[in-house]
């Protein structure tokens, strides 16, 4: 007895996942940023982190006058306060450009009511560092407008200094959409403009408490230098230890960049395109 009627097909070549998409800007709702559960796991509380980095942006905040600086950039702000408390002691106007509605409602209220207390150690730490900022953190955010918008936005050449904060790493899995992202924020200031930035090192893609994957691009030390040296000059970047306190993103710590779009104050601003 035969079974079949001719020899066996080919076995089908073992299959592979689906190799998945890079997630790029536009495919995530930044709209449906998890506000609460964001400064519940990075902002309720001063971690040793925060210290780290208010350390380090308000050396660069002191060598400015107060009111000194006409017009500064915090973007992608998110609901992260500290940053702008700080441009409080040199900046007549901060513009906090972000996308989302949840972190721009969230940080209108903040101006309008005041903000919460859990940001009072903030505030302390911040003046503590730099006098110049008024004994009342809500003072301090007078010059803050909320500007709802994305990188894509940015006027080059606006601002005398411009501040970013776990932004371009953390928003996108396309390291080409990473550069351009860094090079809108380095046109984003006039010639001579200064820039101060925070980015997480080596984090991929990340969760919120128990929300969706954000995208993100793991970049370190040696990233940061292929895209910011041959746009700026001035370049410096510190490392900062990895914070055990904060919630597992899969980081390997932070690194802080201080540098200066090239040209001298008085040239006029690039040109657009
Ligand atoms: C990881 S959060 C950082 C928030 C805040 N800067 C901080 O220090 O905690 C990333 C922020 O970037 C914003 N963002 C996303 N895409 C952006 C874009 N294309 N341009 C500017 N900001 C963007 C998000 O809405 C979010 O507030």
């Amino acid at each position: 007895m035969t079974h079949g009627t001719g020899p066996r097909p080919p076995a089908p070549p073992p299959s592979r996942p689906p190799a998945s998409p890079v997630r790029r800007n536009r495919d995530a709702d930044w709209n449906l940023w998890p506000v609460a559960d964001y400064l519940a796991e990075n902002y309720r509380r001063l971690h040793p982190c925060d210290i780290g980095v208010i350390r380090h942006h308000a050396a660069v905040y002191r060598r400015y006058a107060p009111g000194s600086l006409a017009r500064t950039l915090e973007l992608g702000a998110g609901p992260n306060l500290y940053p702008l408390m700080l441009a409080g002691a040199a900046s007549r106007r901060i513009d906090a450009l972000e996308p989302g509605a949840a972190n721009v409602r969230y940080l209108r209220r903040q101006l309008d009511h005041g903000p919460d207390a859990s940001w009072e150690p903030f505030y302390q730490l911040c003046r503590s560092l730099d006098p110049a900022l008024p004994a009342d953190c809500a003072e301090a955010l007078r010059p803050v407008h909320v500007v709802r918008g994305t990188a894509a936005d940015l006027v080059p050449g606006r601002y005398d200094l411009a501040s970013m904060n776990f932004v371009a790493e953390s928003v996108t899995e396309d390291p080409g959409e990473f550069t351009a992202l860094c090079e809108a924020f380095v046109r984003a200031v006039r010639p001579g403009g200064r820039l101060l930035a925070a980015f997480m090192a080596g984090m991929p893609s990340y969760r919120i408490g128990a929300g969706p994957v954000w995208p993100a691009c793991p970049v370190d030390e040696a990233d940061l230098r292929a895209v910011f040296a041959p746009r700026t000059t001035g370049l410096r970047i510190v490392r900062l230890a990895k914070d055990p306190t904060l919630p597992e993103y899969g980081d390997t710590g932070f690194l802080l960049l201080t540098a200066e779009r090239p040209g001298s104050p008085d040239s006029p601003p690039a040109p657009q395109g």
